[in-house]
């Protein structure tokens, strides 16, 4: 097993009713406040309503209309506010997108340039505003940890940055929030939360098997309880558990004593990036492809093992388990109602030789990943895509 630090600052408070908790916990930092939130479903929903009289006593200023794959331009927006009003404490509600903007709108407040220069070079990040979550999709992590994601539409780039200085002080995940999402949201989430678990089950090292065998469970309950969340939005047990699963799919626990880059995302953020698709769409087609190419004599073991642990495949032979593990995958997403193809989410090939160089250039594919990935290998997984 790899040494590994393991230091998770944010305050969860999960369960109904927990947003009373803001009004005390957030005047530990001031009263001017940056509310932050997407594009209206918090007003629709009435977490809006019941937020802003919680805030009754506080300063406070709102940054709405922050879009999915949520844009340098909304960042900048924020950080002018923050300057201009003097902000003490940011208080996002809504989900990834809204998280990530507000991470990065947290430390450009203190930055004098242009925000986007933090994400070219982390070590320009000195220090952040406090940042408070009220959670309303769970799909990304965002809400315990210290990675945001945001893309540049001028440059085409879906980048991120990842500091410690990023960690929430506070967030809340109240399972009741998330009977609103459409079934696609709750869909895409599901594949999300599974592919971070896979991303880090999926390592060069394997040793670490107390961090596998937690995962394997994650990963079963999301195979357990996703369907479930989409014909019954108002299940609480579905809800609440996919809603922890999420935050402990990405809080760094399932990565411990392991190590290595990842495989799928940094592809899939190219695509996003291009065709502005949902990131949770573009994991469902591209993982199983990933899996069908990198998947040989030296991979099948721990295919074998995932297919056995995750799905309950029975087949004796580990290449016959593997490839019907891969299978059980394609259908769970499809069962979910996700695309199974890059045409079927509005992504031609015409673009498949740049953002294959491009998915290269940024990330660890070609040097850590679990089976390395050169352009022409990413090409390759595009066109089992088409
Ligand atoms: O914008 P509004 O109107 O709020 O609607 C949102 C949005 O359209 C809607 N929604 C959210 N909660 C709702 C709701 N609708 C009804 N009822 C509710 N309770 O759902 C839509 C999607 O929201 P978004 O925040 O975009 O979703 P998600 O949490 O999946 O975030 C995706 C972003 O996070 C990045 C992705 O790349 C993408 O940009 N990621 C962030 C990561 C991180 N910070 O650790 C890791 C991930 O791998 C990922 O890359
Ligand atoms: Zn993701």
């Amino acid at each position: 097993m790899n040494n590994f630090d393991f230091h998770v600052p944010t305050d969860i408070r999960f369960g109904k009713g927990q947003i009373e908790c803001l009004p005390e916990e957030l005047s530990k930092y001031g009263k001017k406040v940056l509310l932050t939130y997407g594009g209206g479903s918090i007003k629709k929903t009435g977490i809006y309503d019941r937020v802003m009289e919680l805030l009754k006593d506080f300063e406070v200023y709102e940054l709405s209309g922050i879009e999915p794959n949520p844009k340098i331009t909304s960042v900048r927006e924020g950080v002018a506010i923050c300057k201009d009003k003097g902000i003490d404490v940011i208080l996002a509600v809504g989900g990834g997108s809204t998280i990530d903007a507000s991470k990065h709108i947290s430390c450009g407040a203190f930055y004098p340039g242009d925000p986007w220069d933090l994400v070219k070079d982390r070590s320009l990040v000195k220090k952040a505003l406090p940042l408070a979550v009220v959670l309303t999709i769970c799909a990304t992590g965002s809400e315990m940890n210290s990675g945001a994601v945001i893309s540049n539409e001028e440059t085409k780039e879906k980048l991120e940055i990842n500091t410690p200085l990023l960690y929430p002080k506070l967030s809340i995940c109240d399972p009741k929030y998330l009977y609103t999402l459409p079934a696609r949201q709750s869909a895409a989430g599901a594949v999300d939360i599974m592919s971070h678990v896979m991303e880090q089950y999926f390592q060069p090292n394997d040793e670490a098997y107390i961090t596998d065998v937690l995962s394997e469970g994650v990963m079963k309950t999301v195979v357990k309880y996703a369907l479930k969340t989409i014909n019954e939005p108002d299940n609480y047990e579905a809800r609440s558990n996919m809603m922890w699963a999420s935050t402990v799919a990405l809080n760094h626990l399932l990565t411990v004593g392991k190590g290595g880059a990842w495989s799928v995302h940094p592809i899939e953020h190219v695509v996003s990036a291009f065709y502005d698709i949902t990131h949770g769409v573009g994991l469902a087609i591209l993982t199983p492809a990933w899996m069908k190419y990198v998947l040989n004599e030296n991979t099948k073991l721990r295919f074998a093992r995932f297919a056995r642990e995750v799905f309950g495949v029975e087949d004796v032979d580990d290449m016959e388990a593997a490839k019907q593990g891969i299978e059980e995958v394609k259908y769970f997403f499809k069962s979910l109602g996700m695309p199974q193809t890059l045409s079927e989410a509005g992504v031609d090939s015409k673009q498949f030789d740049k953002m294959a160089a491009e998915a290269v250039r940024t990330s660890g594919l070609s040097k850590r990943s679990y089976v390395k990935l050169e352009e022409d290998d990413v090409k390759n997984i595009f066109e089992l895509c088409k």
